[in-house]
């Protein structure tokens, strides 16, 4: 129905991204279905563009509220969801079959690509690349079909397409082949392995998805060592021409079988005038006063000096190695019992992946070790929140003396670029140097190699132990630098540079 309606083919500017602004549940079984929103860099980029600009954006339904929502939507001559749904963007959502849906995100996406590019993987033992795999990649391919079929159909001539991330590799290359007319750009939110890494898939897979982001006319990434990365695994794997540097513009450009793709670099800041005005709402204050009475005092009345990390419970984040470093900064550094907590918020993520509830599970179990080790009447050393609110986790923000930003890898981090902005006396940032945000803020932040237990200790120390005004210093530079590239610049740079 949605080919036939007069708004049909119009889009003059296309998203494309596994997860949408808005996912559908039930919260009462047979009761309502309800919509909500999420945030994000696209969510606040697109709104920057008014509705006048004719985006729309296409989505994968999640879960069976998705699918329920998808399908009604179906059932309109637009083809789109509810527009009081999702804030008033036109969002269409494929119920893409589950079997697919399930093969392609949690196998090929999340348990492969991310892994590959995150580094995760204890080689060892894996990845074993057998029929599974195969038939998983099958079902990754029908997937970015799906999306390249809504595209190609609700694309208005030469519209500009802005394709998200590792589970849409295939799309670009695929969308070209049915409408040349389009403007094709695609962007990597991960960081991106090097070749030797990258090789571990397998090679058709390795070269597949290299093939697919090069259908698009330009390919951007976070920060140029990702950017750099891509381009060596595209000369390394497909023996592409690599030309010019990344100097920001589009100065390096990758020739494959007679097409050239520009690279891009857009790195994407800390919105800071939403989260100034969110982090004094009432229901943060509420959020604060039981974070306060939780932490309480040091037995001399001293208030106690916090220690705050934020973060979907993802392998990649290193939670256990940060609580491991907390535990020996305990015991190397008595003076501080008593006189420190660790806020860990710690929301979990993927729990279909076995892997995820298991780390989920260790994660709980360290922390009540430490606190069992430590603890006592009146000090708990670790206080493990997993219940995801948006509200207390900018408490804890404003809380923060010192911010633990730790990831093995990370595209970019922006809970390092949202602490400073927040915190009110000006935080310490240990950060990892293996997040793509280190590459902005390295200047005024501790730089930790995120492997290293005893050094992030001592860092965290650093932290703890810095003056004041030193740290109020630093703070201010490292929110300048967080909030130079709001979302909505990252978002019109890209749109601009496909002449959109
Ligand atoms: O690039 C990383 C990303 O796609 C981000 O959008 C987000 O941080 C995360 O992965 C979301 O993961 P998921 O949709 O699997 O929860």
């Amino acid at each position: 129905a949605a080919t036939e309606a007069p708004e049909a083919r119009s889009a003059r500017i296309l998203v494309a991204s596994n997860r949408g602004p808005v996912s559908y549940s039930r919260p009462e079984e047979n009761g309502p279905l309800t919509a909500k929103r999420g945030g994000g860099g696209l969510v606040s980029g697109l709104s920057a563009i008014g509705p006048e600009a004719g985006a729309v954006w296409v989505c994968a339904a999640l879960g069976s509220g998705d699918r329920e929502a998808a399908r009604r939507a179906a059932e309109h001559p637009d083809g789109l969801l509810d527009r009081a749904d999702t804030g008033g963007q036109a969002v269409r959502m494929l119920d893409i079959p589950e079997e697919t849906f399930r093969a392609a995100y949690h196998g090929v996406a999340n348990s492969v690509l991310w892994f590959v590019h995150h580094l995760l993987y204890q080689t060892p033992l894996e990845p074993a690349f057998d029929v599974g795999f195969a038939r998983e990649w099958a079902e990754y391919e029908a997937y970015n079909t799906a999306f390249a079929d809504a595209l190609a159909e609700e694309a208005g001539k030469d519209a500009v397409v802005l394709v998200q991330d590792y589970h849409l590799t295939l799309v670009p290359q695929l969308l070209r082949e049915r409408r040349p007319d389009l403007r094709i750009g695609h962007f990597s939110h991960t960081p991106w392995a090097p070749p030797d890494y990258y090789r571990m898939l397998p090679d058709a897979t390795a070269a597949a998805v290299l093939r697919g982001i090069l259908g698009a006319d330009r390919a951007a990434f976070l920060t140029r060592r990702w950017a750099e990365a891509f381009a060596a695994c595209c000369a390394r794997v497909l023996g592409a021409r690599v030309e010019g540097e990344v100097q920001g513009g589009d100065a390096l450009r990758i020739t494959y079988e007679g097409r050239t793709t520009q690279i891009g670099v857009h790195g994407l800041g800390a919105d800071a005038d939403f989260l100034r005005e969110r982090a004094h709402r009432d229901d943060v204050a509420e959020r604060l006063a039981q974070l306060r009475e939780q932490i309480g005092h040091a037995p001399d009345g001293a208030a106690r000096r916090t220690i705050v990390r934020v973060d979907r419970t993802e392998l990649s984040k290193n939670i256990v190695r940060g609580l491991h470093a907390y535990r020996r900064l305990l015991e190397d550094r008595p003076e501080w019992r008593e006189r420190v907590v660790h806020l860990a918020f710690a929301y979990p993520s993927r729990q279909d992946l076995a892997v995820y509830r298991d780390y989920t599970a260790e994660v709980a179990r360290v922390a009540e070790e430490i606190n069992d080790a430590f603890g006592g009447p009146g000090w708990t050393p670790v206080l493990l929140h997993v219940q995801d609110d948006f509200a207390r986790s900018l408490a804890a923000y404003r809380l923060a003396d010192v911010a633990l930003v730790n990831p093995i890898r990370d595209g970019m981090n922006l809970v390092a670029k949202e602490i400073p902005v927040v915190s009110e006396e000006g935080c310490a940032l240990v950060l990892s140097r293996e997040a793509g945000a280190f590459e902005e803020m390295r200047q005024d932040a501790i730089e930790v190699n995120p492997y290293d237990v005893t050094a992030t200790a001592e860092a965290l120390h650093a932290g703890l132990t810095m003056e004041r005004g030193e740290r109020a210093a630093r703070a201010a530079r490292l929110a300048t630098a967080a909030t130079a590239l709001p979302p909505s610049r990252w978002f019109l740079d890209q749109l601009h540079a496909l002449g959109g």
